[in-house]
């Protein structure tokens, strides 16, 4: 069973179903709200718990109902909770627009600003036992940072989705072991040309895993050739979290080679899209492997 820190944001995500995106200045009605469960770190950490990972999340929630609430789901998901801490500002929400299985967010960070280097040095002993650290970036840059260091001094794997995508510094890709951008997001975190991906993947043998949707990922491997795994065709419902799906089983399936894991993590996010919820479609490791077999 993969031992996996999760750095990273919790947030409510409170979700409107409409037939087409409104434009600027435009009100329309909506077919349906709900609020579930969220945000990439809590996605990503439940992602690896349900495929058998045992995970430890380190985020931060603020003092009111969604934090409790999202502290809940976690520790009946099987995460560790013991790093969740409550901040002074409310809990992150993400204010989600869904059509036709497309989504647009708009995140407010709220308390997962709050998540300092200080919260990563109060879990050393998880990263310590940790086989891979993950995060995104939707906690301040500066605890990204932090944790990618601790990492690197306990020499443990550390995964980074860059997701929000900002230019990422030197100092923290030479400390990332897996970059896992999709092509809008490697073209900012490495500030080049989207047209350039497959350059840079070929820069960096196994070290960036690219996302393209329902086509699949790419990587180079060892040699530098580049590696195309294609996706699973399913019907989608909803598309929120299926990165997050993604990199959760990633880091769950790592010791089993990029390989194996990425195509185990593509089924996954592919299960993912069939049912609402950015969590709501994860599936569990029984699903996975029935879903596998009735590929082959
Ligand atoms: O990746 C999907 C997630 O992004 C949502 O759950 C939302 O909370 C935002 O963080």
């Amino acid at each position: 069973m993969a031992r996996v820190v999760v750095v990273g944001s919790i947030n409510m995500d409170m979700v409107v179903v409409t037939d087409t995106f409104p434009r600027l200045g435009e009100t329309r009605f909506g077919k349906g709200f709900s609020t579930s469960p969220g945000g990439k770190g809590a996605n990503q950490a439940v992602a690896a718990a349900r495929l058998g990972a045992q995970v430890t999340m380190v985020g931060r929630v603020g003092a009111d109902a969604f934090g409790e609430a999202m502290k809940a789901t976690l520790a009946r998901e099987g995460v560790d909770v013991q790093h969740v801490t409550t901040g002074r500002e409310a809990t992150g929400i993400a204010a989600i627009t869904l059509t036709g299985g497309d989504n647009a967010i708009v995140v407010v960070p709220g308390a997962n600003y709050e998540l300092s280097p200080e919260d990563i040095d109060r879990a050393a002993d998880a990263f310590e036992q940790a086989d891979v650290v993950l995060a995104q970036l939707e906690v301040p840059y500066a605890t990204v940072l932090h944790a990618a260091r601790r990492a690197r001094a306990l020499n443990k794997p550390f995964f980074l989705n860059p997701a929000p995508a900002v230019a990422l510094t030197q100092e923290l890709l030479d400390l990332v072991t897996l970059l896992t951008p999709n092509q809008h997001e490697l073209a900012t975190a490495l500030q080049t040309r989207e047209e350039d991906w497959a350059d840079e993947l070929q820069k960096r043998p196994g070290q960036i895993a690219m996302t393209r949707g329902e086509e699949g990922v790419s990587y180079a491997d060892a040699n530098g050739q580049l590696v195309h795994k294609p996706g699973f065709s399913v019907d989608a419902v909803d598309t929120t979290g299926a990165g997050d799906t993604f990199n959760g089983a990633l880091a769950a399936f790592w010791s089993l080679g990029i390989d194996t894991a990425v195509r185990r993590a593509n089924a996954a996010a592919a299960l993912s899209v069939t049912r609402a919820g950015a969590q709501g479609g994860m599936p569990t490791l029984a699903e996975l492997d029935q879903f596998l077999d009735a590929q082959s």
